[in-house]
């Protein structure tokens, strides 16, 4: 098979046991995932060598795996040592470890098959250039909005991402980087793969609380918790999409980037267009707090 991107010679992939060749690593055609999106998925960030948030991607990893009645196919401990072997094969110091989970490859037939699971558990790992992520720190983003068509059950962390897919390629054709998601009251639900976060005119930070709308993102979880414990002003409300282009500031969260801030919003300057002070502040928090010595 040619791949065609992102994928250069020499990298290695896990599969169901096997540290491949990127080139050669596959999955059957009947797998689940493929056929349903019948599956979850995990993104750890590894920086200078060490997982960021381990634990608490670990514990997200087991939620999404039990509402869709599905096992771990490894313990974690084996599943940490996995990681840790595919990122040392790959000579990864800055990058994303991808991992995903599905229930298999059976006949086609909607419901769930009876009988022993036989899950595919498929790990990728890919560097990434600190340099860039440093800028998109420092100088933010920009993002746009869009309705949320989503599933009802966006906390679990499954492979159904179409319409995350389908927004943030026309976040990328507006010049963007992500959308916002807008449920149908006008509340800003959450990014395609991001948390969304605002600070008001008060210097309160706003997120939306944890429910079935949005993901628990970890990150989301690791900032809010440095914010109370430096004594910052936090709640966890809903808010508009008109809130947000009033806001000081705004800003994204994930494991591949936390606080990002955001300078534009569907082409209007957010909070002068630059990134705002507590933006920077949570960053600094961020980085004390996220366990970069967990390896
Ligand atoms: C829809 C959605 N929300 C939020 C996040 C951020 O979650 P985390 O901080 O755990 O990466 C993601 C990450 O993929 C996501 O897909």
């Amino acid at each position: 098979m040619k791949w065609p991107d992102r994928a250069p010679a020499g990298h290695f992939a896990y599969v169901n046991g096997r540290y491949l060749p990127h080139i050669h690593a596959a999955v059957h055609i009947e797998d689940r995932g493929l056929q349903f999106g019948d599956s979850i998925y995990e993104v750890f960030r590894v920086e200078t060598g060490h997982f960021l948030d381990e634990a608490g991607h670990l514990d997200r990893l087991e939620g999404s795996l039990a509402a869709l009645g599905l096992s771990m196919p490894v313990t974690r401990a084996a599943l940490r040592l996995i990681m840790r072997e595919l990122v040392r094969r790959n000579r990864i110091h800055d990058g994303l470890l991808y991992l995903q989970i599905t229930r298999g490859a059976f006949r086609r037939d909607h419901l769930m098959p009876d009988g022993p699971s036989k899950p595919t558990l498929i790990l990728t790992a890919r560097a990434s250039d600190p340099a860039a992520a440093t800028s998109r720190l420092a100088c933010g983003v920009k993002i746009i909005t869009r309705p949320d068509e989503r599933w009802a059950r966006r906390d679990i962390k499954t492979t159904q991402l179409l319409p995350a897919v389908l927004a943030k390629t026309a976040a990328k054709r507006e010049g963007a980087s992500e959308a916002w998601l807008v449920d149908s009251e006008g509340f800003v639900t959450e990014g395609g793969s991001t948390n969304g976060w605002i600070v008001d005119a008060a210097g309160t930070l706003i997120t939306r609380p944890l429910s079935r709308a949005i993901l628990p993102g970890v990150t989301r979880a690791t900032v809010l918790a440095a914010a109370k414990e430096a004594g910052l002003p936090v709640v966890e409300r809903k808010f508009t999409v008109a809130e947000a282009l009033a806001s000081r500031e705004a800003f994204l969260t994930s494991a591949s980037g936390a606080a990002v801030p955001v300078v534009a919003i569907n082409g209007e300057s957010v909070g002068g267009g630059r990134p705002g002070p507590l933006t920077l502040q949570l960053q600094a928090l961020y980085d004390a707090k996220s366990g970069r010595r967990s390896g």
